[in-house]
């Protein structure tokens, strides 16, 4: 008998279709009060000081490159197991991505490694918290530090992940989430970029609204101001609709964290069983949010 065991399933309710109602009515279908909403409930939840929704992580991953000032010339230290999009980032960028090996335990850029590909070039290192175990972040920060290096996190997977008590994506200069369909909770399509550093999302937020400068302005004194566009920017907004699924996705996220920790004990114990696999392994460091 073929059992098909899916690698993830959508947690949607009524709560989504409520949500997306409510914003079809309401004729603000664009980027809108929903996106603010989202962002903010993410950013509590987090302790960040700012949060910019966008249409993905890989458009995330971009404009934290471009805001933080990656160019052509630079290296960007990237861990080498991962989605191409990471390393395909820094190339939209015109720098290198130079590749780290990983520790074959947790799946993770192995920091022991990344001293000897540093070089006069290296500006940034992009650390990816692999199916929602955080990096060693205390080593991955201590290096940066000391060759003053920016970090940015690739936490596409890793939205309510903890290392040593600090969520995954707040620990560096920058941290990236995804909401794609197979990610924690699920819009579909989406990315978010969090940041403390208060020039660099107001840049950020520039680049995502086509260099838009008076785009946030408008909104904040309520009143008419002619759009100034002041660089080359991209049509990286999240929409309000996608935002919507986002709103009714957050209140499950503890839910769905529950609930794929408790699948992952379950086979975890099962595989336990078979003489040739080995369940995965946990940093003692970290709260794993086992995703796909
Ligand atoms: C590690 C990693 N980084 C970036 C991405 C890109 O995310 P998105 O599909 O939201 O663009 C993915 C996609 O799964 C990923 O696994």
């Amino acid at each position: 008998m073929e059992i098909k065991i899916p690698l993830v399933k959508p947690y949607f309710d009524e709560d989504e279709l409520t949500e997306i109602k409510n914003v079809l009515e309401s004729g603000w279908v664009s980027q809108g009060p929903k996106v603010k909403e989202f962002e903010n409930k993410i950013k509590a939840y987090l302790g960040v000081k700012y949060a910019i929704a966008v249409t993905n992580c890989t458009s995330a991953l971009h404009l934290s490159l471009l805001g933080l000032g990656i160019k052509e010339g630079d290296e960007v230290l990237v861990a080498d197991y991962t989605f191409p999009a990471t390393g395909h980032a820094v190339l939209y960028c015109r720098a290198k991505p130079v590749f780290i090996d990983i520790n074959p335990k947790t799946y993770n850029i192995n920091p022991s490694l990344i001293k000897s590909k540093i070089t006069a070039k290296t500006k940034a290192i992009i650390p990816v918290h692999t199916f929602g175990q955080p990096a060693e972040m205390d080593e991955i920060m201590g290096i940066a530090q000391k060759h003053d290096l920016i970090v940015i996190e690739d936490a596409v997977c890793a939205l309510g992940a903890k290392y040593k008590n600090k969520y995954a994506g707040t620990i560096g200069d920058i941290g990236c989430f995804s909401f794609h369909a197979r990610k924690g909770i699920n819009t579909g399509e989406g990315g978010l970029v969090v940041t403390n550093n208060k020039n660099l999302a107001e840049k950020i937020r520039n680049l995502a609204v086509f260099g838009m400068k008076t785009a946030w302005e408008r909104e904040i004194n309520n009143k008419f101001i002619i759009p100034e566009f002041t660089e080359v920017g991209y049509n990286y907004k999240m929409s309000d609709i996608t935002a919507a699924v986002g709103v009714a996705q957050f209140k499950k996220l503890e839910r769905i964290i529950k609930q794929k920790q408790k699948l992952a004990q379950y086979w975890d114990e099962k595989l336990e069983e078979i003489e040739f696999i080995q369940p995965p392994y946990v940093n003692n460091d970290a709260l794993h949010i086992y995703q796909a």
